[in-house]
């Protein structure tokens, strides 16, 4: 297993201020599907989430619930880790910032930076966003109408809400040291942060000149205390960032190998939002620590609901758990990644959902094994047709041809982080087969007599297209995980559990797991119930 190569996939950590919501689920699900993919691909995988824990936001609303930080982070914890088995989300490892080890981590690089210098004592004196955590420069605040005693306080630019003058005597980093080294970095590293649009928006503010950024909080007591001074904690950003490398052993001598092989991540998800502090602040740390950057950092977009972000303070946003309920797991995963292009921002509704399973789903895919499925019991008694009784007529080419193409285009479009543009690719093959099915007509084969070469035909358009369903079953199933075993222990296969690279054990890898052919003759066939059962269209809600 180890000598399969490495590849760390994180999401960013969720505050754990209330409960998750579709915008949070959003990455999650997305990276899911990537690891699921390059588990598949013969990659070693590393999945890692988790939740964002300390810092003001945090204590206040555990205030808020009349109980203590600690208290608080316990009891909505479950929440998270419910929504995430609820999605099939097959993390490898969980992280919360309240974990000792990675308190540890984070004293460990502080004190790194304080004793080289990096870290030193200053005065802060500015506006600061609590929902966001952030600090903002007056430059970048609308403060005309603000800024007289007694005002209302600037808005936040970000998210809107107000925000709260700060004056500490704190702890500042060094940020402004690096912005040249930065921008130097970004130019020799093109594909270090993903799309090209995010990259020129983080090109544009860091030329636009960096400051220290101020990493300790005096008056926030829910955090990790500075090591050499315990009446500070640490800024909740520089604390969180450092999961990435806590998570994998940064810290701990004894998990040193396990460190050297994990580190640098392959791949960050973050949200749009989030992009300066992983891609300004956090490669700033990691260079000043004298440790190697991730490979990419890649920044998807904002689901719309009625062209608005969708987030709990704007009261917009909905649980998970009713689509759920409504779609099904797989059904919920492959609206988010076929209907919303990753990297811009998708508005999302309830009739687009319905249209897509339907369509998608319950029609095009769902009818296909059914369909079929049932004439392999009505036509060859319920076990795989034997295709080499009747010789190659050429009628199963474009299949085949389909088919044969399909890794090269699901693979680019996995690397390029396009999933709508992997899943049509896998649906040129569910349409193919279904035309195949309709112009081939099987029914009509079947009535000829036994023995002629008509019925030879039926057996090898049965087999043509049940291989097509077994081939869509396997690159579809990272999207679409429980419906894909589902298909394959249908098709007699051994199911495909690739929620762990431990768990796909010596499975071949996709290409060749692929390849046309593999559907063994004799193997029994199980109708079973719908795989996605239509919905009313008019029920929508
Ligand atoms: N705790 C920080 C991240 C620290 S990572 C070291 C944080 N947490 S968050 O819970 O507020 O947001 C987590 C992620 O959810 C962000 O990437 C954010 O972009 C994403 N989303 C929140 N609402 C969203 C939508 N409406 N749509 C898509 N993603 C959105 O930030």
């Amino acid at each position: 297993m180890t000598d399969k190569r490495s590849f760390y996939l994180t999401t960013p950590i969720y505050y754990v201020n209330a409960a998750p919501h579709l915008g949070t689920a959003y990455t999650t699900v997305a990276a899911d599907a990537l690891a699921r993919y390059q588990r598949m691909n013969g990659r070693d995988v590393l999945f890692l989430t988790g939740l964002d824990e300390h810092g003001q936001k945090v204590e206040e609303a555990a205030t808020a619930n009349n109980c203590s930080p600690r208290e608080w982070v316990d009891r909505l914890a479950p929440a998270f880790t419910e929504l995430w088995e609820q999605l099939a989300i097959s993390n490898d490892r969980w992280v919360r910032t309240t974990d000792p080890e990675h308190e540890h981590a984070v004293q460990m690089l502080a004190q790194q930076l304080y004793d080289t210098g990096d870290i030193y004592p200053g005065t802060y004196e500015g506006w600061y966003c609590v929902p966001d955590e952030a600090y903002w420069a007056e430059s970048d605040l609308d403060l005309h109408e603000h800024n007289a005693d007694g005002a209302p306080a600037p808005l936040c630019p970000d998210c809107g809400r107000p925000l709260r003058y700060v004056e500490e005597q704190n702890y500042f980093f060094r940020l402004s040291k690096y912005q040249d080294w930065l921008l130097n970095y970004y130019e020799q590293h093109p594909d270090f942060i993903g799309p090209d649009t995010r990259r020129n928006e983080v090109i544009s503010f860091v030329s636009g000149g960096l400051k220290d950024l101020s990493i300790s909080r005096a008056n926030v007591k829910w955090g990790v205390p500075l090591p050499w001074d315990a009446d500070h904690t640490m800024y909740v950003w520089f604390d969180a960032l450092i999961n990435y490398i806590s998570a994998i052993g940064y810290g701990n001598k004894q998990r040193f190998a396990e460190f050297t092989r994990r580190w640098p991540a392959n791949l960050h998800f973050v949200g749009k939002d989030i992009i300066r502090f992983h891609c300004v602040i956090w490669p700033a740390m990691l260079h000043a620590a004298r440790l190697p950057l991730p490979e990419r950092i890649f920044a998807h977009g904002f689901l719309l609901a009625k062209g608005e972000k969708m987030s709990k303070s704007k009261g917009n946003a909905t649980a998970p758990a009713a689509l759920i309920e409504r779609f099904g797991v797989d059904g919920y995963r492959y609206y988010f990644l076929r209907d919303v292009s990753f990297g811009t921002d998708g508005s999302i509704s309830d009739e687009a959902m319905v249209q897509r399973y339907n369509g998608d789903l319950a029609n095009d895919w769902g009818n296909l094994c059914s369909r079929l499925f049932n004439m392999v019991h009505k036509y060859c008694g319920g076990v795989v047709p034997d295709p080499s009784v009747c010789a190659d007529t050429g009628e199963g080419a474009e299949l085949r041809e389909i088919a044969a193409g399909l890794y090269a285009r699901v693979d680019a479009a996995f690397e390029a982080l396009d999933y709508a543009g992997a899943l049509e690719a896998i649906w040129d093959l569910v349409k193919a087969a279904n035309r195949y099915l309709e112009n081939s007509a099987p029914w009509t084969l079947a009535k000829a007599e036994e023995g002629s070469a008509e019925r030879a035909r039926l057996a090898a358009v049965l087999y043509g297209a049940l291989e097509a369903v077994r081939i869509v079953a396997l690159f579809a199933a990272p999207v679409l995980p429980l419906t894909s075993s589902e298909v394959l222990c249908r098709l007699g296969l051994p199911a495909l559990d690739c929620s762990s690279t431990a768990a796909l054990g010596d499975t071949a890898p996709l290409e060749q797991l692929t390849a046309w052919g593999g559907l063994p003759a004799g193997s029994p066939i199980t109708i079973g119930e719908p795989l996605f059962p239509r919905l009313d269209q008019s029920a929508t809600r």
